[in-house]
C-alpha cells in the first residue's frame, strides 16, 4: 500500500500510509493525531521543515555561496518554528513588534533578525533597537527620521537596508503583488525617491546603510521577474557607485510552492541559479563588488510541511447542482480560498488507501459566509461523518491569517517527528475568547 504518487509533492516527505490505510505524517497516524488533539488541527512535519531549510541554504552553495537565507516569519510563526529555524542557521524577517516578541521568546539570535513593515511605529523601532536586531529594513522617510532620533537618543548605531519598489510585475494575484509603481511598499526607484532616501540615510550619523531590498510579491512561478528586480537594484547601486557601497542586496521572497496535483513550482535550485547568474552578470557589467545576497522565503519554507486535519460533519446534496461536505473548520483557520481564490487538494486521511467509486464534492466550512469554501469540486471517496480529511500544503499563511470569526477557537498545532507528536500551541478555549473583554459588560 502506498500513497497516490500525485500527492507526494504536496505532502511532507515523511508522509505515507499506516497498515490500516490511514495517512501518516512524521511517523504518526493522522487519525490518531486528530483523535488525540481534536480538529481542526495543524500538523507540521519537523523533517520537512529542516530539510527545506537545508535545501534552500545548499541551493546557493555552488552558484553564490555568500548568500543568507532569512525566513519570512509572517508565513507562520510560533516559538517552535523560530527555534527550529534558528538551529538551522537561518535569519528571520519579522514584520511587527509582535513577531519580534515571539522570535525573541524563542531565543532567536537578535543579530540575525531583520525588522520589516511598511509603517513601523516609534515603539516597534525602539523595541528593535533595544533588542539589538541586526537590520531594520526602512520603508519610508518617516522611519528614517524616527529611527535616527531613537538611535541618537540611545547612542546606538543601527544597520539598515532600504526597501525600494523596482516597478516589476510578477504576474501573481494582485493582492500579493508588491513591487509595482502603484504600491504602498518601499521607496520608488522610478520617481527618484529611492535616491533621496539613500541620501537621507547617508546623512544620518547613527544609521548605517548596509544594502538594498526589494520584494515583488508572493507565489511567483516565473523566474524572470526576480531577475528583473535584482537587475534594477544593481543598476541603481551602479548609479550611486562612488558615493555609496552596498554590502548586501536582498531579493526578498515570493518563491512559489505546489498546492495542487500536477501543478509543480520551480525547484529551489532553479530560483537560486537564476538569481546567482543575474547577480554575477550584473556585477560584472556594472563593475560592482559582488555583495552578499539575502533571500527571504516564507511560504516555501513552511507550506509543504503543514497539513490541516478536519473532521467531516454534515452534507448537503443539491440534486443536479452540487454536493457540499461540511467540515469543522474553514475560513477562520484558512481564509486563503476566500481571499485569493487559492486552490487546495483534499485527501481522506482516515481511508487514504481507498480506491473505487469517488464522488465530486465541495468541501465547505462551518462559518457564516457563503464564501467559506475550502476546496471546490474535488473527487473523493464517499465521505462519512467523523472521517478525517487532510488538506495538504497548509503550512503557510493559514494560521497567521486565522481569526476568531463566529467566536471560533483557533486550532492547536502539533509538530511530528519519528513517530512522536508534541503540541506547540494548544487550541484556544472559551476563556481565551473572554480574556480581553473588560469589566462585566454591564452598563454603568
Ligand atoms: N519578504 C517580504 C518583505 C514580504 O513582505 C514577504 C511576504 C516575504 C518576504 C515572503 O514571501 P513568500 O516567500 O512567503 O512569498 N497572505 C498571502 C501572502 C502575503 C505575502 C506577504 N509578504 C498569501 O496567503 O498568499
Amino acid at each position: 500500500m502506498s500513497l497516490d504518487p500525485a500527492f507526494v509533492p504536496i505532502l511532507p516527505r515523511t508522509a505515507g500510509l499506516t497498515p490500516q490505510g490511514h495517512l501518516s505524517l512524521g511517523g504518526c497516524d493522522a487519525v490518531d493525531l486528530a483523535r488525540e488533539f481534536g480538529t481542526p488541527l495543524y500538523v507540521f512535519d519537523e523533517t520537512e521543515l529542516r530539510e527545506g531549510a537545508r535545501e534552500w541554504r545548499s541551493a546557493f552553495v555552488p552558484s553564490y555561496p555568500d548568500t543568507t537565507v532569512v525566513y519570512a516569519a509572517k508565513a507562520y510563526l510560533g516559538r517552535a518554528v523560530a527555534a527550529l529555524f534558528a538551529q538551522e542557521g537561518l535569519g528571520l524577517d519579522v514584520a511587527s513588534g509582535g513577531e519580534l516578541t515571539i522570535a525573541l521568546a524563542a531565543g532567536f539570535p537578535a543579530e540575525r533578525i531583520y525588522l520589516h513593515g511598511n509603517n513601523k511605529s516609534r515603539r516597534e523601532l525602539g523595541e528593535a533597537l533595544d533588542a539589538g536586531v541586526g537590520h531594520v529594513v526602512i520603508d519610508n522617510f518617516r522611519e528614517i527620521a524616527l529611527l535616527d532620533g531613537l538611535a541618537t537618543a540611545a547612542g546606538k548605531r543601527q544597520a539598515v537596508l532600504l526597501r525600494v519598489s523596482p516597478n516589476v510585475d510578477p504576474h501573481t494575484h494582485r493582492y500579493i503583488s508588491t513591487g509595482a509603481l502603484d504600491s504602498k511598499f518601499g521607496v520608488s526607484l522610478a520617481t527618484g525617491q529611492a535616491e533621496e532616501a539613500v541620501e537621507a540615510l547617508a546623512a544620518s550619523k547613527m544609521l548605517d546603510l548596509a544594502g538594498l531590498h526589494a520584494h515583488i510579491g508572493s507565489q511567483i512561478f516565473e523566474i524572470e521577474p526576480f531577475q528583473q528586480s535584482l537587475k534594477a537594484l544593481l543598476e541603481f547601486a551602479a548609479r550611486l557607485k562612488g558615493r555609496h557601497q552596498f554590502a548586501q542586496i536582498s531579493a526578498g521572497g515570493g518563491f512559489a510552492v505546489q498546492y495542487q496535483r500536477g501543478l509543480p513550482a520551480p525547484a529551489r535550485r532553479e530560483y537560486a541559479e537564476a538569481l546567482a547568474t543575474t547577480l554575477k552578470e550584473s556585477c560584472r557589467a556594472f563593475d560592482l563588488t559582488p555583495p552578499r545576497l539575502v533571500i527571504e522565503p516564507g511560504r516555501s519554507l513552511v507550506a509543504r510541511a503543514g497539513v490541516a486535519l478536519y473532521s467531516v460533519g454534515g452534507r448537503k446534496e443539491i440534486a443536479g447542482v452540487r454536493t457540499y461536505v461540511l467540515v469543522d473548520g474553514g475560513m477562520a483557520d484558512n481564509i486563503r480560498p476566500a481571499l485569493y481564490g487559492a486552490a487546495y487538494e483534499a485527501l481522506l486521511a482516515s481511508r487514504a488507501d481507498e480506491e473505487g467509486p469517488q464522488e465530486r464534492v465541495t468541501i465547505a466550512g462551518k462559518y457564516c459566509e457563503s464564501g467559506d469554501v475550502l476546496v471546490r469540486d474535488v473527487e473523493l471517496p464517499k465521505l462519512q461523518p467523523d472521517d478525517v480529511l487532510a488538506i495538504p500544503a497548509s503550512g503557510a499563511y493559514c494560521l497567521p491569517l486565522a481569526s476568531n470569526y463566529n467566536a471560533s477557537l483557533r486550532p492547536a498545532v502539533v509538530f511530528v517527528k519519528d513517530g512522536r507528536a508534541r503540541i506547540v500551541r494548544r487550541r484556544e478555549s472559551y476563556d481565551d475568547l473572554l480574556r480581553c473583554e473588560c469589566g462585566d459588560g454591564a452598563a454603568d
